[in-house]
């Protein structure tokens, strides 16, 4: 495995995921783990990555007592990008200062400083130029000994090193980003040509290597389930549980009566037809509704629905037990590796290790006391991993890119009591007109998360002749990387026109339709 230690810097798990991207295994520790944890990896390789503090404050996040000696005794080759190289200098001997000028950041040549050097390759010529995405308040003064500068930038800094006889290599900008033109040929050939790993990392490969995995925890009789969503990681995990186990995998959907436009039939056809697994639909809208007649406050709602599904879960649970005559002990998640990934925590938090949890969960958040054992095939994948494993095996692709839905469903979509006005209706045939519509135009797959919102008050209108007095609907569209953060979504003004149209002529309970233009924060994605 290629072991990246971080040091906070907003890149880092881009670097993980490049290493991937190149074939190799990549994993994201705290940048303070004791030398203990980073040998029980047994990397073939290290990263320390880049990070927004100064090697000269105090506390400055370093490499543990003896990694260097560990690295050297192993053969293991080091490279430090950005604060990581910063890092290598001082802790080796170097001297790092603040930058003569005002440090150097964006877009930028590095000019090469010598021929052949290991981390520009065989060929590569002193004065040649290559654009890099710079990044730096410090700079390195003095490099410890052994080691060659082979780049510097335009203003002189000295932005790359390389020790190849002890294996230690150090950029000051950002190779794993994409506006670093050829960073992506330096990592490489750092993986490839130095360390000299293989490339055996792929989505066919985690497949195979899960299923034996799942096949040995749960052995050769015990019964598994898993509640499925509609969204893609609990579907892909169940698809990849149901290889290992075949029929012993029970999966449940519940339809809590807030869900959208007719899933409950579209995902209970794909479950059925393109991927065979065998689910039970349990319909519990009428119960969820009833208890939630009335409810007005947003977080009322959210345990109320909660605790309703977690009712149907044990319920389920008994179920399987009668009808198979064991109680299933295993429980099938989708957790994915971001949420168990430990970060370098924000500079001045007190945090030791803010772990990158997700605000919300899903119904994945189910409580411990029901006493199951976790399978979770995702726990070492990306979202992007996860829908190439899905492709592997065969779940469409029109569901794997589906933007992500809250486990509340409509509920948080709608402002006050769900089940008054005939909201939910409403609600549903207008955001089936606006996601329509977004696909027609082309850019449902440029958009994170999309979806009307249902206000329950009414404004005047005219449609045909005749005055009105009809209710509001909400566009709201944002761009996101992870949820945590979000942007509104820019809609040209024909999109607009067209879905404003529609929905005012088909739906006829409305009369108006707004636009979000709030992004995250100080909004949330979702208005409840
Ligand atoms: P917010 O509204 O907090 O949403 O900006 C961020 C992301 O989380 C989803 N979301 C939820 N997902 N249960 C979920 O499973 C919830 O209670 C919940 N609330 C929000 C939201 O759709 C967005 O993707």
């Amino acid at each position: 495995a290629c072991v990246v230690l971080d040091y906070g810097s907003q890149y880092t798990q881009l670097i993980t995921r490049r290493v991937r991207e190149l074939g190799v295994y990549s994993i994201l520790l705290p940048g303070d783990a004791d030398l203990k944890r980073i040998e029980s990896h047994a990397p073939r390789v290290i990263v320390l990555s880049g990070g927004p503090n100064s090697v000269h404050v105090d506390d400055a996040p370093s490499v543990p007592e003896g990694f260097f000696e560990y690295c050297a005794r192993e053969s293991i080759p080091v490279l430090g990008i950005c604060y990581g190289m910063q890092l290598l200098v001082q802790r080796l001997g170097g001297v790092v200062e603040a930058a003569r000028g005002k440090g150097e950041y964006g877009r930028m040549p590095v000019v090469y400083e010598s021929s052949d050097s290991v981390l520009y390759g065989q060929g590569s010529k002193a004065g040649e130029r290559e654009q890099v995405w710079m990044s730096h308040g410090d700079e390195a003064t003095k490099l410890p000994e052994g080691f060659a500068c082979v780049g510097k930038s335009e203003a002189g800094a000295v932005v790359a090193i390389e020790d190849p006889k002890r294996k230690l290599f150090g950029l000051q900008y950002h190779p794993e980003v994409t506006h670093s033109e050829k960073g992506l040929d330096t990592l490489r050939r750092f993986l490839f040509d130095v360390a000299g790993v293989s490339a055996g990392w792929s989505m066919a490969n985690v497949l195979e290597e899960q299923i034996a995995i799942v096949k040995e925890k749960v052995g050769p009789d015990a019964h598994v389930i898993c509640a499925l969503s509609g969204g893609v990681d609990s579907a892909v995990a169940a698809t990849l549980v149901h290889k290992a186990i075949g029929d012993r995998l029970h999966c449940v959907f519940v339809d809590n009566g807030l869900l959208r436009y007719k899933e409950q039939e579209r995902v209970m056809e794909m479950f059925r037809d393109n991927l065979h697994l065998p689910v039970d639909c349990v319909d519990h809208s009428e119960q969820m509704l009833t208890r939630l007649k009335g409810v007005t406050d947003p977080e009322k709602k959210r345990k109320i629905i909660g605790a309703e599904f977690i009712e149907c879960f044990k319920n389920f649970k008994g179920e399987i037990e009668k009808r198979t005559g064991v109680r299933p002990t295993f429980l099938v998640q989708g957790t994915l590796y971001p949420d168990v990934i430990e970060s370098c925590p924000p500079p001045g938090s007190d945090q030791k290790h803010s772990h990158t949890i997700k605000s919300h969960h899903n119904v994945g958040g189910l409580p411990k006391e029901l006493g199951f054992e976790l399978v979770e095939p995702l726990r070492m994948l990306f979202k992007d991993e996860v829908r190439k494993l899905g492709a592997i095996m065969d779940v469409p692709r029109a569901f794997l890119a589906r933007h992500p839905f809250p486990g509340p469903g409509l509920a948080v979509r709608i402002l006050g009591d769900v089940t008054a006005d005939n909201a939910l209706d409403i609600l549903r045939r207008a955001d089936e007109i606006y996601i329509n519509t977004i696909r027609e135009f082309g850019i449902y797959d440029d958009i994170w998360q999309a979806f009307a919102v249902f206000l329950p008050i009414r404004t005047v209108g005219v449609q045909g002749d005749q005055r009105t007095h009809s209710f509001v609907i909400g566009l709201r569209a944002v761009t996101s990387a992870d949820g945590m953060t979000a942007d509104w979504f820019p809609f040209e003004t024909d999109f607009l026109k067209e879905v404003s149209t529609r929905i005012t002529n088909q739906v006829k309970e409305v009369n108006r339709v707004v636009l979000d233009v709030s992004s995250k924060p100080p909004s949330t994605i979702e208005w409840c």
